[in-house]
């Protein structure tokens, strides 16, 4: 089974090393050259702390590195059986992109989305395949972390539906199902979780350590909420919020105006070194 990803940053490079470490065969495609050595530097740079901390061999790592192959052009994806899109969330580049992949692939070959938020039945429709469009979101790092949303789009078939489900177990993580909703299952208790910590601080009640520790200490979790923000990037957040706030309607996922304000003053969390906490 050949797999194509598609997207060089955070996600795409590490969905590519997931399968590259079960023994598929990669095809992971970017933007442009320097984009694709980028997404190769990642999985590199990953492998060798894997070599460190000794859980693989050098041997090991020379053999993973060996199933993947980077391109640029989409048009080299044509023998895939699945591909894994990851670029952008932005719901005009995803469907332009669905559209000219739908014209490229075998007829069989299921699309995969990795969206955090956006509509699979709308990216669907930019298709004549609609039946075999899907979500499949991998969370953050995704060669680490267990769970994968497979998200069914109103059209998505079972038939596509079970050979994702099969390929997510042949990869050693363990899926959920959920039909398409905004936030899905994660996000939609996650983001609002994190709004209503952010709530909290803009409102002057605790300090950002305070309510870290409250929600570690009392709740469990292995990071606190603010923590967690700056991790994912506290503009994915916002935009997160906007679109839960616009599908539902309903004010309780209004964002906060301090997130609001730390993003236009670019205070991202780590990717700025810079956000609730400094890096
Ligand atoms: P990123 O910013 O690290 O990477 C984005 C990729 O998109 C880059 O490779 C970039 O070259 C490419 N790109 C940008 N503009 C493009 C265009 N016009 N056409 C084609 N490619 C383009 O983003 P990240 O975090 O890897 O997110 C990718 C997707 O995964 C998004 O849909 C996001 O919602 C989703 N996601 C992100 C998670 C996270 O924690 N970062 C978790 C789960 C899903």
């Amino acid at each position: 089974m050949k797999i194509g990803v598609i997207g060089t940053g955070t996600m795409g490079s590490g969905i590519a090393q997931v399968f590259i470490e079960k023994g598929y065969e990669v095809i992971l495609n970017g933007i442009s050259e320097s984009e694709i050595k980028n997404g190769f530097n990642i999985i590199d740079k990953n492998l060798d702390r894997k070599v460190k901390k000794e859980k693989i061999t050098l041997e090991d790592k020379e053999a993973i590195l060996e199933k993947l192959n980077i391109c640029v052009e989409i048009d080299e994806l044509k023998e895939c059986d699945i591909v894994v899109e990851a670029i952008v969330e932005n719901m005009e580049v995803k469907k332009e992109l669905f559209k000219k992949l739908d014209e490229v692939v075998k007829e069989d070959t299921i699309l995969a989305t990795n969206t955090s938020s956006l509509s699979i039945t709308e990216i669907a429709l930019s298709t004549k395949r609609p039946d075999k469009v899907i979500g499949m979101h991998f969370f953050n790092p995704a060669p680490v972390m267990k769970l994968v949303e497979i998200i069914e789009g109103v059209a998505s078939s079972q038939e596509t539906v079970d050979k994702v489900h099969e390929l997510c177990n042949q990869i050693s993580k363990d899926p959920v199902m959920v039909k398409e909703a905004p936030g899905f299952i994660v996000n939609r208790i996650l983001v609002p979780m994190i709004n209503e910590a952010i709530g909290i601080l803009g409102d002057g009640i605790a300090t950002k350590e305070e309510i870290d520790k409250a929600m570690k200490l009392g709740a469990g979790h292995p990071m606190g909420p603010l923590e967690l923000s700056d991790l994912i990037g506290n503009d994915v957040v916002l935009f997160i919020m906007e679109v839960l706030h616009k599908e539902f309607g309903d004010d309780k996922y209004r964002p906060h105006t301090l997130l609001k304000k730390m993003v236009r003053g670019n205070l991202l969390g780590r990717k700025t070194k810079n956000g609730f906490y400094k890096y």
